[in-house]
């Protein structure tokens, strides 16, 4: 059994997908914690199935790296097998990635290395682009750089906005993860191999 833990910034309706998910008990991964870099939104998905949380503000630290190691600390309490960024909208230094790498998987709402960033939808719209995606990337010290584990394409329908359109990606996004999470469990994909390929 794979044990999770998943980062969040906001509302979590990936962290919940996978949360559903984990009640079926041949889903080979269970979600043991939920931290973040706020007092996120996505916090009530985890009390609704009883997950501890935790979270890290980085205001409240005297850099990035003191930031870094909190919520390090805080992720190794629970010894995961793998972490999920899952709509986590803060970089990790280079030393919290090294220490988590290859473990460490990110979703984000583009077809990368199209549209990296915080903003990948609404650049994919202001790119005026006929099809953007979604993907599930190992995370690497660059900005959604890392190697790629799996992704889709979805049409730009005319008339979306950056609302409709994320949330035509969003279900795209938790079929990759859950099928992602799937994959690694059962060894079908293997992150080490991946990562130095
Ligand atoms: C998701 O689309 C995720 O890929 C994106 O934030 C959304 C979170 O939704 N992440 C990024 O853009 C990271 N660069 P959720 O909080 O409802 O799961």
């Amino acid at each position: 059994m794979l044990s999770l833990v998943v980062l969040i910034s906001g509302g979590g309706s990936n962290l919940r997908a996978l949360l559903e998910a984990s009640e079926d008990a041949e889903f080979p991964a269970r979600v043991v914690a939920v931290g973040a870099d706020r007092d996120a939104d996505g916090f009530a998905h985890a009390e609704e199935f009883g997950i501890p949380t935790f979270s890290c503000a980085l205001s409240a630290f005297a850099d990035r790296d003191a930031w870094g190691d909190a919520m390090l600390e805080q992720i190794r309490l629970w010894n995961p097998d793998l972490v999920i960024l899952s709509g986590f909208m803060k970089l990790f230094p280079p030393r919290v990635v090294d220490a988590l790498s290859p473990n460490l998987i990110n979703t984000h709402p583009a077809f990368l290395p199209e549209f990296p960033g915080a903003h990948g939808v609404r650049d994919a719209l202001a790119a005026r682009v006929t099809e953007t995606g979604a993907s599930v990337i190992i995370v690497d010290n660059g900005v959604d750089s890392g190697p790629i584990i799996s992704q889709r394409r979805i049409p730009v329908l005319p008339g979306d906005t950056e609302a409709t359109l994320h949330e035509r990606i969003k279900p795209i996004e938790r079929e990759l993860l859950i099928q992602a999470v799937l994959d690694i469990a059962n060894g079908h994909i293997n992150l080490k191999e991946l990562a130095t390929a």
